[in-house]
């Protein structure tokens, strides 16, 4: 238990970290690399180097040291996250590392500022903070479906709108894919090309069939400079027959709103991976579906050949594709025309989108705790905790 001074302390410094954010979440990184630089092999260095994402670890220790007097706050913040840091084989003896570069991180930027009482109160809170991730892992690293990263060979490859593809593969070692919820997602390990490092990343199931398979979408993401390490090894340089390494299915976003209901799906670019998923296992169960996608161009659309054949097999299913090119930004107007208290929102997509969305849902009176989404980055960053 963290006494009342400690938490004084943490409450009152947690503006001037913020303030120093940036800086220390650079030095934290670079210091922490320096001493151990196998963690590259967990860090996504695709992120490090556009330098997105790479304040999300830091801002949610600060994020929770300010619910330091009730932490039970931040669980279902906590519990996205969990699943991601389980998908990746993120360990209980990782912890004390990212710990002490944190630690020292606040010391070397705040110089003097930081006394030793404020020193001690962070160490105090991030042991704290770190508990209560070590803790919601370990069940989740008992309810896997495998240990670690197990091998899995390609057997089918198709491209999916302009930009993605969906890949199909099998187990080769003895393990059993568990049955599966729609929502949930994969991790991938590779050894991209001209890289020294193992590279991990999280890619969505589109489809929830229980045949011994598991079928996911990637994007090729980015160019040049920005393009990424694994998205574009995938695309290019892997066929049918060849192998991969997944961890077991992982995630929190599932349908679970009541089943008088309708479900709007609504999704933009590669966010449809998900939504096809439920989509299809909702569809089945004769549940009354609104799938919308958000897209630039009718060549763009992914996975239109199945979601064009499941709105033609089920007549509870409404598809609207919603195409920039000819049909503008999505609006509150539109959105109106498809919500009403007996639908139940679904929202999957790239940040910058899942704002925009919000923002026209506010002028709907719908705010974000009336919607279930799913952002493709981490949903602290667009969520208020
Ligand atoms: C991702 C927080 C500890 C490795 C994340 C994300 C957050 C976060 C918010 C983004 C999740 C998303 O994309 O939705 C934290 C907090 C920690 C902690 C608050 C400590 C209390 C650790 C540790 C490791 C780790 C100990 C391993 C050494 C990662 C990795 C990612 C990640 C590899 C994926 C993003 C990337 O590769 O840059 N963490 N984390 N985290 N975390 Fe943690």
């Amino acid at each position: 238990m963290l006494s009342e001074q400690t938490k004084e302390i943490v409450k009152q410094t947690v503006p001037v970290l913020e303030q120093y954010g940036n800086e220390i979440t650079k030095v934290f990184y670079q210091r922490m690399f320096e001493a151990h630089p196998e963690l590259l092999n967990i860090f996504n260095k695709s992120n490090q180097k556009q330098g997105k994402q790479q304040t999300a670890l830091a801002q949610t220790v600060l994020a929770a040291a300010k619910h330091i007097d009730h932490l039970e706050a931040i669980v279902p913040n906590v519990n996205q996250i969990a699943h991601k840091h389980r998908a990746l084989q993120v360990k209980e003896e990782h912890y004390p590392i990212v710990g002490e570069f944190l630690l020292k991180a606040i010391k070397e930027v705040l110089g003097d500022a930081a006394t030793d009482d404020i020193m001690n109160a962070w160490e105090e809170a991030y042991g704290e903070i770190a508990g209560v991730f070590i803790q919601m892992e370990k069940a989740m690293y008992e309810a896997a479906a495998w240990d670690d990263f197990k091998s899995f060979k390609i057997t089918n490859i198709e491209d999916q709108g302009t930009s993605m593809k969906s890949f199909e593969v099998e187990p080769v070692d003895n393990i059993k894919i568990p049955e599966l919820v729609a929502g949930q997602y994969i991790t991938v390990r590779i050894k991209p090309t001209n890289d020294d490092n193992l590279a991990l990343r999280h890619y969505s199931i589109y489809s929830v069939k229980n045949d011994g398979k598991l079928r996911f979408a990637v994007k090729r993401e980015g160019e040049g400079e920005k393009k990424g390490l694994v998205s574009h090894d995938l695309h290019d340089k892997y066929s049918v027959g060849d192998t991969i390494e997944l961890s077991a299915p992982a995630g929190d976003f599932k349908v679970e709103s009541d089943k008088d209901k309708k479900l709007l799906l609504l999704s933009s670019g590669a966010g449809v991976t998900p939504m096809l998923a439920m989509l299809e296992d909702e569809a089945y169960k004769g549940r009354n579906v609104h799938f919308v996608h958000v897209n630039e161009a009718e060549k763009d659309v992914p996975f239109k050949e199945e979601v064009d054949a499941l709105n033609a097999m089920n007549e509870n299913v409404e598809v609207t594709y919603h195409l920039k090119e000819k049909d503008g930004y999505l609006t509150s107007n539109e959105l109106s025309n498809w919500i009403n208290e007996d639908v139940d929102i679904y929202l999957c997509g790239g940040i910058t989108f899942m704002d925009t969305i919000f923002d026209e849902l506010e002028k709907l009176n719908i705010g974000q705790a009336d919607v279930h989404f799913e952002p493709f980055g981490p949903k602290m960053s667009i969520t208020n905790v």
